[in-house]
């Protein structure tokens, strides 16, 4: 069987692709969220320190074995644990990618509140008022509208292949979602209020910094930010070419995914301290109002105090969103798509729409559930299923690699010291680490 593989075609186009699936709404929307129901500075703080000590070394393991096994992820992890158990590596697999079809139900939801956003603001340039409202105000028929509109739109990009698209948007988009959070920053801090929001997110209480519930929160979105633990950028590194020297890949995705982290919190963050200090209702008891669609309210605030350029900037605001969004959701639906493609014989545009109607159904029920599902389903992802993906890549990387399993030719090079000392942190100090934030878990719950 001649099975040829798509392929990025450079390092670079895997770093962008990779920083696309990164980048996306849990940096703009669910860091900042996050910062602000968790005491600001004190979670920016734990949140460095975690994706330092515990994200990073994650998604370098995660994208090493996908490097290694040339593979979709399901069969990457029977590989790498074959000599032990290759059936329970398959397993492990089938659980990430469960947990990527959980992802997509909830975040094509939040994509969607995106692209609504984007054609409220161009139909208020378009005079048409009343479109507008109804485009901005969330609601179940909006959700019910938009939510399929934004899986149609990945699938059709997806079925094409993964170099076609997603190596060259990323490319071009990136850069201009940067320029466009710094000149906003510039504007909101010059606004009154935005000093406190300043203080809020930049000084740490420290007070707050050993709080469970805080340290867990901010692993969860550590983890979720750098798309690990469900496949996705296990996915994206088998389509890269076998890497010798990963380091500096993983750090540079690391450092561009947390840099926009970091922007958008100095921005929304200050942003929320204008709009109370205007007038608006924004925290009670310590804590964000709505469900994290708050700041869907405050963005738009913030553009109207702009006058007309604040509705472009608004519309190209939001489409950027949509688009840093879509690259996310590709990834996501690449795993499954991978599977069923190479495990299952499906073609890939067979695979693409099967997987999109799951997502369809998946994501339905969180509509019609919302109150029950949205916010639970976010957590039961983020905090217990990506870590335990993550425990299991370590575990993998560390313990059961070169046991005579199938990559058994390969291994982590030991000729360079601090690779070796590398290979240690991840094997002893990472699974140690993650456990026992992960038994402060078991035990807050
Ligand atoms: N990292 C993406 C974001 O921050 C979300 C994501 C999670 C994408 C898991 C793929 C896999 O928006």
């Amino acid at each position: 069987m001649t099975n040829v593989r798509d392929s990025f075609h450079s390092r670079i186009g895997f770093i962008l692709a990779a920083a696309g699936s990164a980048i996306g709404l849990g940096n703009i929307w669910g860091f900042p969220t996050q910062a602000a129901n968790n005491g600001g500075g004190a979670f920016l703080f734990v949140y460095l320190l975690v994706t330092l000590l515990l994200a990073l070394p994650a998604l370098y393991a995660e994208i090493y074995i996908g490097n290694q096994a040339q593979k979709n992820p399901v069969s990457a992890l029977g590989d790498a644990c074959s000599h032990f158990s290759e059936g329970i590596g398959r397993k492990a697999g089938i659980i990430g990618l469960c947990g990527a079809i959980m992802m997509l139900s909830f975040y094509t939801i939040v994509a969607g509140w995106m692209l609504a956003h984007t054609l409220s603001s161009m139909a208020e340039l378009a005079g048409m008022t009343q479109a507008s409202a109804w485009l901005a105000n969330s609601s179940t028929e909006r959700n019910i509208l938009f939510t399929p509109i934004f899986i149609f739109l990945g699938a059709a990009i997806i079925h094409q292949g993964v170099n076609a698209g997603i190596e060259r948007w990323s490319a071009r988009l990136m850069p201009i979602l940067l320029v466009m959070l710094i000149g906003l920053i510039i504007y909101i801090l010059q606004q009154p209020g935005a000093d406190k929001g300043l203080e809020v997110y930049l000084i740490p209480d420290f007070a707050r910094v050993t709080d469970p519930e805080l340290i867990i929160s901010a692993m969860g979105q550590a983890f979720f930010s750098l798309s690990i633990g469900v496949g996705g950028m296990m996915v994206y590194g088998s389509y890269m070419q076998k890497d010798k020297d990963m380091g500096k890949l993983v750090l540079s995705i690391t450092a561009l995914d947390t840099g926009i982290a970091f922007l958008a919190g100095l921005l929304i963050i200050p942003a929320l301290f204008v709009a109370e200090h205007a007038g608006l209702d924004v925290f009670q008891d310590n804590q964000l109002i709505g469900e994290g669609q708050l700041i869907f309210h405050i963005l738009p605030a913030l553009f109207d105090s702009m006058g007309t350029i604040g509705l472009i900037v608004s519309s190209g605001f939001f489409l950027l969103l949509s688009i840093a969004a879509l690259t996310s959701t590709i990834s996501s639906t690449e795993v499954p798509v991978a599977y069923m493609v190479e495990d299952k014989g499906f073609s890939r545009k067979k695979a693409t729409w099967l997987v999109s109607i799951i997502v369809l159904c998946s994501s339905g029920l969180l509509i019609a559930f919302f109150d029950a599902l949205f916010g639970a389903v976010i957590r039961v992802l983020t905090t217990i299923l990506q870590p335990l993906s993550c425990l299991f890549y370590f575990i993998v990387v560390g313990w059961l690699w070169k046991r005579g399993n199938k990559l058994r030719d390969v291994s982590l090079q030991k000729d360079r010291k601090w690779l070796a000392l590398w290979g240690n942190y991840l094997r002893y100090v990472c699974p140690v680490l993650l456990t026992v934030v992960f038994v402060n878990v078991a035990i807050l719950n």
